[in-house]
């Protein structure tokens, strides 16, 4: 069996607990550190939501959980450029796929004194260069602790990251954006430029794999406190769903559940059914499409001086995935 070391960085929220409950329940994954950042809500509420889960499963003697980044690199500097992050519920009316605190009860776990960045970057230049990272709230602790200690770059195995999407958005005025993506686009960049093994599972993806009811109860069903949890998440997001979010072909009572499909496409890289190397960048010019990718699958590049070159292959982009093998290894894990 392949052993994979893993740094999960989330902005938890409902689908990060369900790959939370995933990695902390894979005997391939050894579950080196959490690292939590701001996202899906500011990061007091995104680390203490991150404990919650590792309680909630009675895993809070073995998994450590590091607090990163308050806010992202630049994007809230100027004020009308990202007015709602930090996102807090004042801005929703309650309908929407997280809350602030996640349904599960309060907890007495604290996080670690050092912080995700300073985490990262002792990690990683201490190890032989095995540990693989599943990023999937917005980059900002990997971008900062890349441009601290770049020699960190060299040391990580591969970067799993839920973000970006091609013709799927759900961010920015024009909804083009990716969340992850579009919270942070510089760091996004950075991370993108970094010259690490990049695999970039986007929403495209995400939303033609959503779970079911019917699944998520059998979760339920099977009387384990992570398919009780991961159950909770999963309603949740299909009721909000199906009052808001028709506009994304997910199909009725079911709903994305992004996160989770990067530790499947982790444990089994056969749930990825289409992968194509090619160039990502970000958009972060603030305009139209700030936090916008774009993708190249062109194989050259011209710059200003009009040289054609050829391109720069950064990303392994996830294309088409199997939903049912998702499911399965999801049901799998939670119900153990
Ligand atoms: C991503 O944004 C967040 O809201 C989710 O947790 C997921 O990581 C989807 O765009
Ligand atoms: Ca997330």
């Amino acid at each position: 069996m392949e052993k994979y070391k893993v740094i999960l960085d989330v902005d938890t929220g409902t689908d990060d607990a369900v790959a939370i409950l995933m990695a902390m329940a894979a005997e391939e994954i050894d579950l080196l550190g959490i690292c939590s950042v701001n996202g899906n809500r500011n990061v007091e509420l995104t680390t203490d939501n991150t404990l919650r889960v590792v309680d909630f499963v009675g895993k809070g003697d073995e998994v450590k959980v590091y607090k990163g980044c308050a806010l992202p690199l630049v994007c809230t500097l100027n004020k009308d450029r990202r007015p709602l992050i930090p996102y807090g519920d004042k801005y929703f009316d309650g309908q929407e796929n997280h809350g602030n605190h996640l349904d599960l009860p309060e907890t007495s776990l604290q996080p670690q004194d050092k912080c995700a960045v300073s985490y990262y970057i002792d990690t990683l230049m201490a190890s032989e260069g095995d540990i693989t990272i599943v990023a999937v709230g917005p980059l900002t602790n990997l971008a900062v602790a890349m441009r601290a200690e770049p020699r960190i770059c060299s040391k990580i195995k591969e970067i799993m990251i839920m973000g970006a999407g091609l013709e799927e958005g759900n961010s920015g005025p024009l909804q083009r954006a990716e969340f992850n993506f579009w919270a942070d686009p510089e760091a996004a960049e950075i991370v993108l430029q970094s010259g690490c093994k990049l695999t970039i599972v986007p929403l495209d993806v995400t939303h033609k794999t959503g779970i079911k009811l019917k699944e998520a109860q059998a979760f339920e069903d099977s009387g384990t406190k992570a398919g009780y949890a991961a159950a909770t998440f999963i309603k949740r997001r299909i009721k909000n769903y199906s009052n808001f979010q028709h506009n994304w072909h997910i199909g009725e009572e079911t709903a994305a559940v992004h996160d989770a499909l990067c530790i499947a496409g982790l444990l089994d890289r056969s749930v990825f059914t289409k992968v194509v190397n090619c160039n990502m960048h970000m958009d972060y010019s603030g305009g139209t499409a700030d936090g916008v990718s774009v993708v190249s699958f062109k194989p050259v590049t011209r710059d200003l001086d009009g040289i054609f070159r050829p391109a720069v292959k950064n990303v392994d982009l996830v294309m088409e995935a199997d939903r049912e093998k998702f499911a399965a290894i999801m049901h799998e894990l939670v119900t153990k």
